[in-house]
């Protein structure tokens, strides 16, 4: 990942990110007592924004978090973050924690300021011949909590199983729960088989990925079939292709499961459909 830009976003004022400070008291900081979401922009434009407002409302609502500002105050915020940073491709990070108390109580007081940080960094352009060389997987046992459709700040489980999935010398961590496939460590999953595209649906043991639901839209304005249902770890081996997606990563190609080739071992055709019709709807709208 980019470093971030300079400028930040620090309950409601702009400031230079390097200067941005918050109270270690912080609930955020104490308990992981907060959620975030990483928005893409493209062309200065945020994408999917309504449905990542959506998702952080539900986790808001969720942890009992009264939403600090308007859709309006946010929109606005949001447009301010992206000029002063230059607009363009961004990753937009936004984190809402429970905010900072006189003590360390489990208990949050009721009268407790959220604390409201953003920042942002640039995104690479996705340049198909980068994507064209695969990328590689590791399965773990999902060691996550149950309520994985909040996105929690609390994010240790998946931290270590990233650190997991790079001792073996694999790129993601595709999380087995039950000998069914979860999601990846900080990324939605796809499989093709048959031609057809299959995704679990979303479960409280799942994030409600964004990205999966622009691919499914991409695969159906494609003509491909869509399955929604639970992936059994024996399917993911045998699919013709797997794929992980998230917001600033889009859908990108695994051609390496725990070091076994996945279909011929290079990026599927399938996929290849996608990614263009992907970067062609990202493009629509930016305009
Ligand atoms: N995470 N599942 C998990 C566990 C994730 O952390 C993410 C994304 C996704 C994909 O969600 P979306 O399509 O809405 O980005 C699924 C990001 C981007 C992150 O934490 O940086």
């Amino acid at each position: 990942m980019a470093d971030a830009l300079p400028i930040c976003l620090l309950n409601g004022a702009l400031v230079p990110t390097h200067e941005a400070r918050i109270s270690p008291f912080d609930r955020g900081f104490l308990f992981g007592d907060g959620i975030y979401e990483v928005v893409p922009c493209y062309g200065g434009k945020p994408f999917r924004l309504q449905a990542h407002f959506d998702r952080m409302q539900a986790g808001l609502d969720a942890i009992g978090i009264a939403n600090p500002y308007p859709p309006e105050r946010w929109n606005e915020l949001l447009r301010e973050l992206i000029a002063a940073n230059g607009g363009g491709d961004l990753g937009i990070y936004i984190e809402v924690t429970r905010g900072p108390e006189p003590g360390r109580d489990f208990l949050p007081q009721s009268n407790t300021k959220p604390t409201v940080f953003g920042f942002c960094w640039r995104l690479t352009p996705t340049r198909i011949e980068q994507l064209e060389r695969g990328f590689t997987a590791a399965t773990l046992q999902d060691i996550r909590w149950l309520r994985c459709d909040i996105k929690s700040v609390a994010l240790l489980g998946p931290v270590m199983l990233r650190m997991e999935a790079k001792r073996r010398g694999a790129d993601e961590a595709i999380l087995i729960r039950d000998e069914y496939l979860a999601e990846g460590s900080s990324s939605a999953v796809c499989i093709v088989k048959g031609g057809c595209v299959i995704t679990p649906p979303p479960s409280q043991t799942r994030l409600p990925s964004i990205t999966r639901l622009v691919v499914a839209e991409v695969v159906e304005a494609l003509g491909l079939p869509l399955d929604v249902r639970e992936v059994h770890i024996e399917e993911l081996y045998s699919a013709d292709e797997i794929w992980v997606a998230s917001s600033t990563r889009e859908a990108i190609p695994i051609t390496q499961i725990d070091k076994r080739a996945v279909g011929d071992g290079k990026p599927g055709a399938v996929w290849r459909r996608v990614f263009v019709e992907f970067q062609a709807l990202k493009k629509r709208e930016a305009a």
